[in-house]
């Protein structure tokens, strides 16, 4: 069979014509808002690597929350910012902890309009800002950890949590969270895997939002993945779904799509994408100098994020793109 030539051309014509035909959209329900709140002071502190995002006071995320239920967002991420932290990070799961408070608040507030993700790692709350405990050579201890994560996530839990995702790459996290929710009563908690996360360069400014330096220079390549890999991310990811999460994410986005694709062909669960810190600050940087137009390159990020198979997406840039969607 022959075909008439082809004149793709003839479907771009219009703005309307190239709506029809999209294979792709990015809507508000794809969006997922991290947002930080630091124990401890009255009025939002600027990120001066993160334009246009704060650590939050206790009352200003309240109002930023509802905010981003109005604008049709469906989901935040907390993160918090101890006043005090220690060896172990225990503010990390203290009743009366950041996050617990916030958590607990926001569901006063918007009782199940909205879901409420609470990352689930001890780095913020550290001294020494790794992700776990610190053994007598240096490393990071993983089973010691474990026990950490799993008094976390029950806080997390009982503060009001949807969802934990845990975050610092220990082996077993996920089994670990998933017997501690369920014991405690917890088992129509969510786990979110940060499954194949990186470590990244691009998290820079992420650690100055959350006051976060690791000490003596230290990195987290003893436990987050190595960029060369992609087989090991799909093993992590099916690590992770044995374990009993319900959701996987890749992390950071752009510079790991095609793990998201991968991941997509593979896996018949929900997955989400980190478009990280580094990402965001690039854009504003660039943008603030004139040299790109921010919004339209925020939104060709998003959408190419999405095209390679993410369900949703966290990033800084959900209210912005929130709007521009609905205008
Ligand atoms: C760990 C955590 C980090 C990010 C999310 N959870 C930091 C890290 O692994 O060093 C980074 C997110 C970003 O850069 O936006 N609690």
């Amino acid at each position: 069979m022959t075909f008439p030539e082809q004149r793709p051309r003839r479907l771009r014509r219009t703005a309307a014509m190239r709506r029809m035909v999209a294979e792709t959209r990015l809507c508000v329900d794809d969006l997922v808002a991290p947002l930080f709140v630091r124990e401890g002071i009255s009025d939002p502190v600027p990120i001066p690597s993160l334009p246009g995002v704060v650590q939050h006071s206790r009352s200003s995320l309240r109002n930023e929350v509802a905010e981003l239920r109005d604008v049709g967002i469906p989901a935040v991420i907390l993160f918090g910012i101890p006043e005090h932290k220690d060896a172990v990070g225990s503010e990390s799961w203290s009743p009366d902890g950041v996050i617990q408070v916030a958590l607990r608040d926001l569901r006063d507030d918007l009782g199940d309009d909205m879901v409420f993700l609470a990352d689930l790692c001890v780095d913020e709350y550290t001294d020494h800002g790794h992700c776990g405990v610190i053994a007598d050579d240096g490393t990071v201890d993983n089973d010691a950890t474990l026990e950490l994560y799993q008094r976390v996530a029950v806080a997390q839990a009982e503060a009001g949590a949807d969802v934990c995702a845990p975050s610092g790459m220990m082996d077993g996290q996920v089994a670990a969270i998933r017997s501690a929710l369920d014991a405690s009563g917890y088992d129509q908690v969510s786990i979110l895997a940060y499954a194949a996360k990186y470590a990244s360069s691009l998290y820079g400014p992420f650690r100055d939002a959350v006051d976060v330096e690791i000490v003596d220079g230290g990195d987290r390549r003893g436990y987050q993945q190595d960029p060369p890999n992609v087989r090991e991310a799909m093993s992590e990811i099916r690590a992770d779904l044995t374990e009993g999460a319900d959701i996987v994410m890749v992390k950071p986005a752009l510079a790991y799509l095609d793990i998201v694709a991968r991941a997509r062909d593979q896996f018949d669960v929900p997955l989400a994408a980190y478009h990280v810190s580094g990402e965001y600050a690039m854009i504003e940087a660039a943008a603030a100098n004139g040299w790109l137009d921010g919004d339209a390159v925020a939104m060709e990020h998003l959408l190419a994020i999405k095209r390679a198979g993410a369900d949703f997406i966290l990033t800084y840039l959900a209210r912005r793109a929130a709007v521009l969607i609905g205008s």
